[in-house]
């Protein structure tokens, strides 16, 4: 048998990038982000391997998060899940800006550093700050005894498995998977859920990665959208709450490979200036998930539409009835309000590469960027 492919396309498992693999491999990696962290009878969230005394877990008062790039994306979304399950106030911060501003912390902060690479120098630096400041450090990283999982007092470990794509995928939604089981522990720990309620989350987060895998069998229809965007200079991202974060990420996915210069905005506040902006033809991404906030998000799109935007909607089998606002919908399956971003960043993954292709752009290795940036 002769065997062509060298040793690189090998590694890529037939598909044309790391990219690609790598989003391919999400429904496999959130189940092993859960796996050994669900009791047997699917009521309880466990970390057998977690130390902190569930005196420690009960007194928490504050939550700092500090990441960068994909990473506080991520953490945007932690910041609604713990704040939301557990009703704890959380603070996120880019790890750059963290240590400038003077932090405050009380007796019972707990800081959580979320890095893929868990070397990222910006992040290490933001996570010593609040260890010299008496912090408990809890670290979401990929990578087993890398600097962050060494120097914190606790880790969860997402387990997705090598990422080697410089815009992150499968580390993200895993990343999210390890915010939604921290924020069920605290709500767990400290009875600010019911039981009934923990062990409904839990059938619901399980049913996440085949959700992806039927996501990802409908993925050929957005290299239509990609096709259509290849030549814009430049498209917003819309999205009120949970998913005006999960914009932010979609946009920096497109920017990272395609490009394309685009911006993610709370669709509340483009009346206050960016509305100036949309004229005939602009491309809008409008995110409408959140069943409390959709009717808001038709205003929203609606006043984009008015000033002749082009806008493809995002939205859950529940509101189909979207098609009369928007020019395209792409309809992901319906879960807990709080698990939707792992659903709605999947199409906005796949538009970001897709567009990265069809430009013939280095998919894997975008120009200017770095996987790993060791340098403050
Ligand atoms: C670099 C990568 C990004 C990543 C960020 C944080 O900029 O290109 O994809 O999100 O670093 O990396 P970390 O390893 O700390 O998650």
């Amino acid at each position: 048998v002769r065997i062509d492919w060298n040793k690189e396309q090998a590694e890529k498992d037939g598909y044309a990038h790391y990219m690609e693999k790598e989003i391919y491999e999400q429904p496999r990696a959130l189940r092993n982000t859960m796996t050994g962290r669900i009791d047997e009878a699917g009521q309880k969230v466990v970390f057998p391997d977690l130390q902190l005394p569930a005196e420690t877990i009960r007194s928490i008062e504050k939550i700092y998060i500090v990441a960068c790039g994909t990473a506080y994306h991520a953490g945007l979304i932690g910041k609604h899940v713990i704040e939301s399950l557990a009703r704890i106030p959380v603070e996120v911060d880019v790890a750059s800006e963290f240590r400038y501003r003077r932090p405050l912390f009380g007796p019972n902060t707990l800081t959580i550093a979320v890095s893929q690479s868990g070397e990222t120098a910006d992040t290490l630096a933001a996570m010593r700050e609040a260890k010299r400041n008496g912090s408990v450090v809890l670290a979401i990283t990929n990578v087993v005894g890398s600097s962050i999982a060494r120097e914190a007092d606790e880790v969860i470990t997402t387990n997705a498995g090598p990422e080697i794509a410089v815009a992150s995928t499968k580390a993200y939604t895993s990343q999210l998977i390890a915010f939604y089981l921290w924020g069920m522990y605290l709500a767990q720990e400290k009875a600010a859920l019911a039981p009934a309620e923990i062990a409904s989350l839990i059938q619901s987060l399980q049913q996440l990665p085949g959700q992806v895998e039927d996501i990802l069998a409908h993925a050929q229809q957005l290299r239509q959208f990609a096709e259509a965007i290849k030549d814009e200079r430049h498209l917003f991202f819309i999205g009120r709450g949970i998913d005006h974060a999960v914009s932010m990420e979609g946009s920096l996915k497109l920017k990272e490979i395609s490009y394309i210069h685009s911006e993610a905005y709370a669709a509340g506040e483009l009346k206050h200036g960016t509305l100036a902006l949309i004229e005939e033809g602009t491309r809008v991404v409008a995110l409408s998930t959140q069943d409390a906030l959709h009717e808001k998000m038709i205003s929203n799109i609606t006043e984009v539409k008015a000033r002749g935007a082009n806008v493809l909607g995002i939205t859950h089998e529940d509101h189909v009835d979207l098609h009369r606002s928007v020019d395209d919908v792409c309809l992901i399956p319906k879960t807990d309000a709080l698990f939707t971003p792992v659903l709605a960043v999947i199409p906005l993954q796949l538009i970001a590469y897709y567009t990265s292709v069809v430009l013939g752009n280095d998919v894997d290795r975008p120009r200017n960027l770095a996987k790993s940036v060791t340098v403050e």
